[in-house]
């Protein structure tokens, strides 16, 4: 992996461990650290020895939201420009055919509490907080905060969020479905890679065609995402794993995937 200045990563036995690491700033989002993680999930995703990701962030924050100081000045060109960087880098999270757990350890306000909705499971510490004060700044969410709120909470719920601007802590992010699980803040990590390791247990190309069913299956007809998943479910059929999956239920022994 690439050197990064905004960035930390590490590959634990599969799992790879991506910390937002600018703490002076809350891990704040500039566009220094939307293109360096932009570039690093593309690393991550040529990467065939990283089954599943995990993004967190040094020290009390998660991320506080896109860089304050950054926006201060921008025009309405570079306001779009930004908010294309960050919809186009959360997407490669969405996109990607691994899983990616957010262990949100802090505050995820604004951009992230975006950066957690691109991911595919949220784990939250008690210390977590989430919002979306953007309106108190004058602006609105600009990384899919609109899009992908509602899709997590209900349209009720996200605009309460997003008009009140609100912060609310964990328990609650877990009440109105934003988050899977909350965790004491020590065992937030462990959490984190006990719920990788469970799905790296599975046919990881199976894995990753029930992300893409899913995803896609949101934003069409139910008709279609049937269609979709009759069709996926069929390119399973023909598989390796699959032939180890049930052989291995047969045969009463553990399966072994190769991932294809
Ligand atoms: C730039 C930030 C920042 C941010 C915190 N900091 N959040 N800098 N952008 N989003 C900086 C502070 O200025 C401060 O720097 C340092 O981090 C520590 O923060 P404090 O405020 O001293 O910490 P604390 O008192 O604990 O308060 C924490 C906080 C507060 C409640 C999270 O920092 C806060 O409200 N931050 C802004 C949150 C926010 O509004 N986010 C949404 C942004 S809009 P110094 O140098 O003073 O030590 C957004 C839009 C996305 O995300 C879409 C764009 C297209």
């Amino acid at each position: 992996m690439g050197e990064y200045k905004n960035l930390l990563f590490e590959n634990q036995d599969g799992i790879g461990i991506l910390t937002m690491n600018r703490p002076k700033a809350l891990n704040a989002l500039n566009t220094e650290t939307l293109s360096e993680l932009s570039q690093l999930l593309d690393e991550i995703a040529k990467d065939d020895s990283i089954k599943v990701v995990v993004i967190t962030g040094a020290e009390k924050a998660f991320v506080a939201g896109a860089d304050i100081t950054e926006m201060l000045h921008m025009t309405s060109a570079e306001g779009r420009a930004f908010g294309l960087l960050g919809q186009a880098t959360f997407n490669k999270i969405e996109n990607m055919p691994k899983p990616v757990i957010a262990a949100i350890n802090g505050f995820a306000l604004g951009g992230g509490c975006e950066l957690a909705m691109a991911c595919d499971i949220r784990i939250a510490s008690e210390k977590a907080k989430f919002g979306q004060p953007e309106v108190g700044l004058g602006i609105v969410p600009g990384f899919a905060g609109t899009q992908r709120l509602p899709r997590l909470v209900g349209k009720g719920r996200a605009k309460e969020i997003l008009f009140t601007g609100e912060m609310f802590d964990a328990q609650e992010a877990y009440r109105i479905g934003l988050v899977n699980k909350v965790v004491p803040p020590e065992e937030l990590m462990q959490a984190a890679k006990t719920m990788a390791q469970k799905i790296m247990k599975n046919a990881p190309y199976a894995v990753a065609l029930c992300k893409a069913a899913v995803n896609l299956g949101l934003d069409v007809s139910l008709d279609a995402g049937q269609d979709y998943e009759a069709t996926l479910f069929g390119v399973t059929c023909s598989t390796e794993d699959k032939k180890e999956g049930m052989s291995a239920f047969v045969e009463k022994r553990k399966a072994t995937f190769v991932g294809k």
